[in-house]
């Protein structure tokens, strides 16, 4: 009894101490995250949700955004398991869901772009403010999607024949 105790508890702490091999590193979380903001912006809506205080928030919870069914079902909130596994392979993870990224199989990664989440797009942050992420000029091609499906930026004016 005593020794398998001590034996489980022996594999708690290796499995504890494992997980964070190195320090969580928001720095280099940034770098990576360059493959998640052509897609995703802190306040707008791209491709993908915006991302302003998505650790913690309800999945598939910004109103008007159209989640996929298996994300809508989800049920749970964005904390670092359920981030952890979903980024490592979001089409195994959740069967039918639009985000098309392969994902991030390197734990360690993984946990440097959940820091930079938890930081930089947590609700408090900078990047969150009113007017911190203003849309950019009419003409630049952010590959942002219109309501139609065609890329915002080569929608006509409304009322304006294209010219
Ligand atoms: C090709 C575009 C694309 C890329 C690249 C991408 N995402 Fe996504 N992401 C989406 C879409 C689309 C959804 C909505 C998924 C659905 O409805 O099934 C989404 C959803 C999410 C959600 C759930 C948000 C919510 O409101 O429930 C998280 C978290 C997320 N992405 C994180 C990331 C991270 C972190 C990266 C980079 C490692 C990334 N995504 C890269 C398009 C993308």
């Amino acid at each position: 009894m005593r020794k398998s105790t001590t034996a489980s508890l022996v594999f708690v702490a290796a499995l504890g101490l494992g997980l964070p091999a190195s320090a969580a590193d928001s720095t280099h979380g940034a770098v990576l995250y360059k493959e998640c903001a052509g897609c995703h912006a802190p306040q707008r809506t791209l491709m993908g949700p915006p991302h302003c205080g998505v650790v913690g928030r309800k999945a598939a919870s910004v109103e008007g955004f159209a989640y996929s069914d298996t994300l809508r079902a989800a049920g749970f909130a964005w904390d670092e398991k359920h981030l952890h596994e979903f980024l490592t392979f979001p089409i195994m993870n959740m069967p039918g869901t639009k985000m098309g990224f392969a994902g991030m199989f390197d734990e360690n990664d993984r946990n440097d772009v959940i820091a930079f989440l938890k930081s930089e797009r947590a609700a408090t942050s900078p990047a969150c403010q009113p007017g911190a992420d203003p849309a950019p000029p009419p003409g630049t091609n952010t590959g942002e999607i219109g309501a139609d499906g065609a890329p915002a930026s080569h929608q006509p004016a409304p009322g304006k024949p294209p010219q």
